[in-house]
């Protein structure tokens, strides 16, 4: 009874004065979280804040697997060179965003065959229906008529495999992906029915500490995105010149022309990145100009674009120290794919024996 009261209470394994065994004993087992990270394009300042900030977090209380989906992407058939250099690139860039490689397993998805043995037993169960019904599904057929493949098709059975093979709880992803954990929770849940077991959990997506934060792009509309066009987006590599240079053309207006008015989408994009990079009093700075109409908003992109170099600044250069380092990005892959893979056989041996799948 009292034990139950404490795991109210207190957030899971946030307790760091406990040693691991007495907090199992209290809390139960760490949960575990699953995400899979796309492997096109480079990240930007709109993926730190409104994920990897939070993948960080998470790292010191759950068992968290991320790992780069490198299947999913062959939907789209990218040349052989780009899938390796922008799987490597992916990896090199959520290292430098500080994915510790020691707390987290961050693995590439095909490294882990079990996620395709799984993927293969799913889809003996997923219906054609439900699968075409699909969002996502539907959203391809319009802009690729010409490739509408059974990898399509199926990718929401290939992402509940990549969620269920480590058994995971919670999802940390966007709006867009509730649909297709809903069909994660329904593929688990019809394989227990069949089975007659209760192996598979019920993933929910999941959201580690506070609100996350949606970061606009420098084009005066909507958010921070790298399909929005060149100059949008900050990326994480970016060169202080190319940082200036995008900054100073972002989208601003002539100025306010009366007191204390409300900001026009463009302008409120640009205090709100500022909001992210920029100290409280630099901020109160640009919004006391704007308010009695003395602002200029040169010196605040001046300002804006110093603050984003000194923010990325680190991570920059730890993306050129970890990319120029073979044996480390090697290290931490095979690292990876040994820790993934031992908690992917002890899930897919328990399938096959629920099944019948058994060695002679
Ligand atoms: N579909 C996800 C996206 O587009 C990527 C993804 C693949 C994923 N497998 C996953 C996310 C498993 C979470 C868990 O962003």
């Amino acid at each position: 009874m009292e034990i139950k009261m404490i795991k109210k209470v207190l957030p899971l394994w946030t307790q760091d004065y406990m040693p691991l065994s007495e907090k199992i004993l209290i809390f139960g087992p760490m949960e575990t979280v699953v995400s899979g990270i796309r492997s096109t394009g480079n990240l930007h300042l709109g993926n730190y804040f409104g994920a990897i900030k939070n993948f960080i977090q998470m790292q010191h209380h759950y068992n968290c697997y991320f790992f780069i989906a490198d299947y999913h992407s062959l939907t789209t058939h990218p040349h052989p060179t780009d899938l390796h250099s922008s799987v490597r690139r992916v990896l090199v860039e959520y290292l430098a965003a500080g994915i510790d490689p020691e707390k987290s397993t961050i693995y590439i998805q095909s490294d882990v065959p079990e996620v395709a043995e799984l993927y293969l037993l799913l889809n003996m169960n997923a219906y054609m229906g439900e699968l075409e019904r699909c969002t996502s599904f539907k959203d391809k057929i319009r802009s690729q008529p010409d490739n509408i493949n059974a990898g399509l098709l199926t990718y929401p059975t290939l992402m509940a495999a990549d969620i269920l093979i480590h058994r995971a709880t919670k999802v940390p992803v966007g709006k867009d992906q509730e649909q297709h954990l809903e069909m994660a929770r329904t593929f688990g849940n019809r394989f227990n029915r069949i089975y007659e077991s209760e192996f598979f959990p019920e993933p929910y997506a999941f959201n580690f500490g506070s609100e996350l934060v949606k970061i606009p792009g420098l084009d005066g509309k909507g958010k921070m995105g790298k399909s929005e066009g060149e100059g949008n987006a900050i990326f994480l590599g970016d060169s202080p010149e190319e940082i200036r240079k995008k900054v100073m053309r972002a989208v601003s207006d002539s100025g306010p022309t009366e007191p204390n008015a409300v900001k026009p989408e463009p302008i409120q994009n640009l205090f709100d990145l500022m909001k992210v990079v920029s100290a409280a009093d630099t901020l109160q700075v640009f919004e006391d100009k704007y308010n009695d109409c003395t602002i200029r908003y040169g010196d605040m992109k001046k300002q804006l674009a110093e603050d984003m170099i000194n923010f990325t600044a680190p991570m920059r250069e730890k993306i050129n120290a970890i990319s120029a380092d073979e044996d480390y990005v090697r290290q931490v892959a095979r690292l990876g794919a040994a820790k993934a893979r031992e908690s992917a056989q002890k899930t897919i041996n328990e399938v096959r024996e629920l099944i019948g799948i058994r060695k002679f």
